[in-house]
């Protein structure tokens, strides 16, 4: 009998003291150390990934496959313009340029300005055949970028050409002036007039050069000038302004 009452004592949970227990400094189970705070670092990668395919595909849609990046197309992305860097510039004689008017359909379209050679391929309907603007392919015409004469004046060769921009004197003033005075300021109206070409010509060479469609491929080399000097074609003559009008301006 007092062992059995020994044995049920055991099997009693010992009672313990209602004193507080100090907090546990025990390691916590693993499920409890492994319990999330937020979003991981790879969810986040995940969700940018995602938003950048979507952007590009929305881009791509929009723009008609043209761009993926809602029309910034940076030139690295443009394969005849990665190809071009990757080659090299070309050098190209007139000859050589004359074969890439659009005639022959397997060549890119190239015109040349200021001996700066440019494709222009992107553009068929304007520079390629039939195009309004066929004329200045395959060649330097850069005179004709100033002039405006698209006929007469496809050639590289400016000499004379800032006539165009000089003034045209009322004949009474002119008589009231010294021979000497009329020498000063026709040189002085030659050197304004030149900076007026030289504007025009940068201007167009700018106009290419920065065209999101066409690109600088190299230049043409072996430009002869003709030994004649060629005269002021009648258009560019009935543009030049009237010293008069110029004066009233300022
Ligand atoms: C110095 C005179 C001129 C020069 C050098 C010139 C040059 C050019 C060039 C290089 C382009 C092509 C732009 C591109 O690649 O997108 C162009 C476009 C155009 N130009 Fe001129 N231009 C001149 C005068 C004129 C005049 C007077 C007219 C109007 C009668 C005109 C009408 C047009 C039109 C409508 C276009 C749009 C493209 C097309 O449909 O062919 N241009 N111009």
């Amino acid at each position: 009998m007092s062992s059995l009452r020994q044995r049920q004592q055991q099997q009693q949970p010992t009672k313990e003291p209602s004193t507080p227990q100090p907090r546990s400094t025990a390691p916590e189970k693993p499920s409890n150390r492994n319990a999330k705070t937020g979003p991981s670092i790879l969810d986040i990668i995940r969700v940018l990934v995602t938003l950048v395919v979507a952007s590009c595909g929305l881009s791509y849609y929009m723009t008609s496959s043209e761009s993926v990046l809602w029309g910034y197309r940076p030139w690295f992305t443009r394969w005849p313009v990665l190809i071009r860097y990757l080659q090299g510039p070309l050098t190209l004689t007139p000859q050589q340029l004359s074969l890439y008017n659009g005639t022959d359909t397997s060549l890119p379209i190239y015109l040349s300005i200021n001996g700066s050679v440019f494709d222009v391929s992107a553009n068929p309907l304007v520079y390629g055949p039939g195009g309004h603007y066929n004329f200045f392919t395959g060649k330097d015409a850069t005179r004709a970028f100033v002039t405006g004469c698209f006929q007469e004046d496809q050639t590289h060769d400016l000499r004379g050409v800032e006539e165009m921009f000089m003034p045209i004197d009322e004949e009474a003033e002119l008589k009231a002036l010294s021979s000497g005075e009329k020498k000063i300021r026709r040189e002085q109206d030659r050197r304004l007039a030149r900076a007026s070409v030289q504007k025009q010509v940068a201007h167009w060479e700018n106009f290419f050069r920065h065209h999101k469609k066409y690109f600088e491929v190299g230049r043409v080399v072996g430009l002869e000038v003709p030994e004649k000097e060629r005269e002021l074609c009648q258009s560019a003559r009935q543009q030049r302004p009237k010293r008069s009008s110029l004066n009233k301006r300022n």
